[in-house]
């Protein structure tokens, strides 16, 4: 039977620590979030899911199946309120195994990746790198003493193949490939202080190819080879998720599992 339970942390009291596991999607609206958190609820494994999202009434869109509880923190990624979002998180100290950052941004109603120089603008750059490279950054800032412990978490976030720099054959999009190729240079020096204050967290850097959302909607030609299911992907992804060793090195990997050249 279909069951969607969406809750509010405040005022919750999380008992039986003890018997946790803890799956956190941040981003959890977008295409690829709420796939992924269709996923972890099916997953008998995890006792709670918890959905941070700018919109948690498009999260309640997803009728969700499986025993977990689906919990909802609503944000708009202020400082102040990515802060507050990690407070409650920290309820679920020493529980949390894996935590999905998927926030990106590549166009809006107001800003379309530049093609040629003259596109760019100042106030179009804050705003992508403040969603696609800040905003993550902020959340591995203040996460660290939520996901510490004896338990193995694995954070991944949602980079793309055309941060690479190797992999920059197109030009173009300058402010998106950049802000992601940022994303990977933080969450590069992040994973070495967690290595030495966290060294239960493993972090993933991820493509997930060309997938179905409305991200690539606009660019969905017939010259992408491979268009992918956001569920075929979080499948993938979370499978990857629970594969990583806690002496790997930090990956930069695609939807197939391959090394993406830095
Ligand atoms: N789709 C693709 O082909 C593709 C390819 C390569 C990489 N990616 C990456 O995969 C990730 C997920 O993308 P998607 O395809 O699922 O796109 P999507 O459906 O457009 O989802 C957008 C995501 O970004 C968040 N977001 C939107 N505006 C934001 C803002 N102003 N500040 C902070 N977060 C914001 C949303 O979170 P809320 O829940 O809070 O709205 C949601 O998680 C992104 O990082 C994207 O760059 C996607």
């Amino acid at each position: 039977m279909e069951k969607l339970i969406v809750l509010t942390l405040q005022g919750m009291l999380v008992k039986d620590k003890a018997d946790k596991n803890v799956a956190v999607v941040i981003g959890a609206s977008g295409g690829i979030g709420s796939a992924i958190l269709r996923k972890l609820c099916l997953d008998n494994t995890y006792t709670d899911v918890i959905a941070v999202s700018r919109n948690i009434s498009d999260v309640g869109k997803h009728p969700t199946v499986g025993d977990a509880n689906v919990l909802s923190i609503e944000t708009d990624y202020t400082p102040e309120s990515v802060e507050s979002v990690v407070e409650q998180l920290s309820l679920f100290r020493g529980n949390i195994s894996k935590v999905i950052i998927c926030n990106g941004v590549l166009h809006d109603q107001d800003i379309w990746p530049e093609k040629r120089l003259e596109e760019i603008t100042a106030d179009n750059m804050v705003s992508i790198f403040t969603a696609n490279s800040i905003t993550p950054m902020l959340f591995l800032k203040s996460l660290i003493s939520a996901v510490k412990g004896q338990k193995k978490c694995v954070i991944a976030l949602l980079s793309a193949r055309v941060s690479s720099l190797q992999d920059n054959r197109l030009g173009g999009w300058y402010s998106y490939r950049a802000s992601k190729t940022a994303l990977n240079m933080l969450v590069k020096t992040a994973s070495i202080e967690y290595a030495r204050r966290a060294n239960n967290v493993k972090f993933i850097l991820y493509h997930p190819g060309t997938v179905d959302t409305n991200l690539s909607k606009p660019f969905q030609s017939k010259r992408v080879k491979k268009l992918l299911d956001p569920d075929d992907v979080a499948a993938r992804l979370l499978q990857k998720m629970s594969q990583v060793n806690l002496d790997d090195d930090l990956a930069f990997i695609d939807w197939e599992g391959y090394e993406i050249n830095w």
